[in-house]
């Protein structure tokens, strides 16, 4: 992430939080945060605060759109620039199929979809404006699952929720080509963070996995530091299946 300004939505816990430790460490040049969480988007920025790095946060419930800008404006004009999104804020509570109710279907169609969708129109207002570093003027990252390709019965609405945001990343990939904005998405399977270990399912997608083992978030975050980072000049429009072979399974 070398000289990369970089903004994590939902950067303040799990993959997010971690996100913002690895950018740090790979040489990013400013760290930016927007999440419902002020407190938890705050304690995310210390590798950065302790590198001396410019940092920024603001916070927003990312199913608002006006929210959702406001926030972008607020982070993007201390840190100067934005030369990668990643949209990490997503909910995914269990609910059996048959069983879904439209508060289900509005919370998270509201944060998984609309908010990346939001998000990504403040970036591309933003990165539109500045000038390309080696033809890219900047990248988008959203996180997906690999769940959006494979049936999945005990979440069904988080799973179309992502199936969703693999199709806006490929539209906005290709609205976004000529400007020199890079656009995809990272599919994970189950990954061992607080939230997913709290919620209890990571035995049964370890046991659903070939590699008998659900990854560990770092496993994951590489990934999305290739796709958010210098090293991708040319793939867009594309979402990464890591997976751990559970996507032939
Ligand atoms: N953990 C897994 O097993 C797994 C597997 C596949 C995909 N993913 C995806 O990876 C991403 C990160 O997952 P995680 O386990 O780190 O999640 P997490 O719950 O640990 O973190 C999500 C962050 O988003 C923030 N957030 C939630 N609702 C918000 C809202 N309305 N507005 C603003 N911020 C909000 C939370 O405060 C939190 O900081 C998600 O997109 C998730 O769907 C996770």
């Amino acid at each position: 992430m070398k000289d990369l300004s970089v903004l994590i939505v939902g950067g303040g816990s799990g993959l997010g939080a971690l996100l913002a430790q690895m950018a740090v460490d790979a040489g990013a040049s400013a760290i930016g945060i927007i999440d419902i969480n002020s407190d938890a988007a705050e304690a995310a920025l210390k590798p950065a605060h302790d590198k001396g790095l410019p940092t920024a946060s603001a916070v927003a419930d990312i199913q608002n759109g006006p929210e959702c800008h406001a926030a972008f404006k607020t982070v993007a004009a201390q840190l100067g620039r934005v030369d990668t999104l990643i949209n990490c804020a997503a909910i995914y509570p269990r609910k059996p199929i048959m069983e879904i109710l439209d508060a289900d279907w509005d919370a998270s169609n509201g944060i998984n979809i609309k908010g990346t969708y939001h998000m990504m129109v403040a970036a591309a207002d933003h990165m539109r404006g500045q000038e390309p570093k080696a033809h890219v003027r900047g990248r988008i990252v959203n996180l997906t699952s690999v769940d959006a390709f494979k049936a999945h019965p005990q979440n069904a609405h988080y799973a179309a929720t992502k199936a969703a945001v693999v199709s806006l990343t490929r539209s906005f990939a290709h609205h976004l080509a000529g400007d020199g904005i890079l656009v995809n998405s990272v599919a994970p399977a189950g990954m061992a963070t607080e939230r997913a270990r709290q919620l209890g399912f990571l035995e049964e997608l370890a046991k659903a996995s070939p590699l008998n083992r659900g990854a560990q978030p770092t496993e994951i975050a590489e990934w999305v530091l290739m796709t958010g980072g210098p090293k991708n000049t040319y793939m867009t429009g594309e979402n990464v299946i890591v997976s751990g072979g559970y996507i032939y399974a």
